[in-house]
């Protein structure tokens, strides 16, 4: 028995993931304010420190301003940071290989974003707009779920 599942463990560790799925975000303002612009992230997709980070300074947000009232800032910031990749996560995932010396701004920065992406060509960023448009490709990326395809 010991041994069938022993088999058992190595068949299903030795297939390449078929879905990277993450909690989507469930906090109804941070859905709002921070899915104005662009897809709400899921906050297992960065470290914490990233998310206070971006949230320590939303009037220079990549060249816009993302500013909130103190107290909306301070609720979204705290939802993010509880349910950060490695807080609620289990610091693998996207966030993995991530030197903790590092803070990046964005999941496209992420070592492991590239890894898996390689260099979108012109021709892609063309129809995408920004690498950071997952659901482009993802579609139930709102939802935390990355398909392999
Ligand atoms: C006023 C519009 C606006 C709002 C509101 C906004 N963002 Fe952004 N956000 C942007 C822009 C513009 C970019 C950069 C897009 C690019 O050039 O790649 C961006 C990028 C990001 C990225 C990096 C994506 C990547 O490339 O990996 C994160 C993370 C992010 N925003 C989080 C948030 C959070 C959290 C909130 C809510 C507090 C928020 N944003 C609200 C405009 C906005
Ligand atoms: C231009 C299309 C495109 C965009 C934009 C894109 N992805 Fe992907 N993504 C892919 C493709 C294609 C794969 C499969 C790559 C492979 O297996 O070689 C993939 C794979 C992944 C995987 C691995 C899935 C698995 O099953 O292991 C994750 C996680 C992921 N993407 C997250 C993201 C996130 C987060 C964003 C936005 C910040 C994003 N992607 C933006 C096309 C895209």
């Amino acid at each position: 028995m010991r041994i069938v599942f022993a088999a058992l463990l190595t068949v299903f560790t030795s297939l390449p993931a078929l879905a990277y799925r993450v909690a989507p975000v469930a906090d109804k303002v941070t859905q709002t304010e921070c899915g104005a612009c662009h897809m709400v992230y899921p906050a297992a997709l960065l470290p914490a420190r990233s998310w206070d980070a971006i949230t320590a300074d939303l009037a220079n947000h990549f060249g816009e301003d993302a500013s909130l009232e103190q107290t909306v800032v301070d609720g979204i910031k705290a939802y993010l940071m509880a349910n950060a990749g490695d807080v609620a996560g289990d610091g693998r995932g996207l966030i993995r290989g991530l030197p903790q010396d590092q803070t990046p701004l964005r999941i496209t920065e992420l070592p492991m974003f590239t890894r898996i992406h390689g260099n979108f060509s012109p021709r892609t960023m063309k129809k995408i707009g920004v690498a950071g448009n997952c659901s482009f490709c993802h579609q139930a990326a709102t939802k935390g779920m990355f398909e392999d395809d």
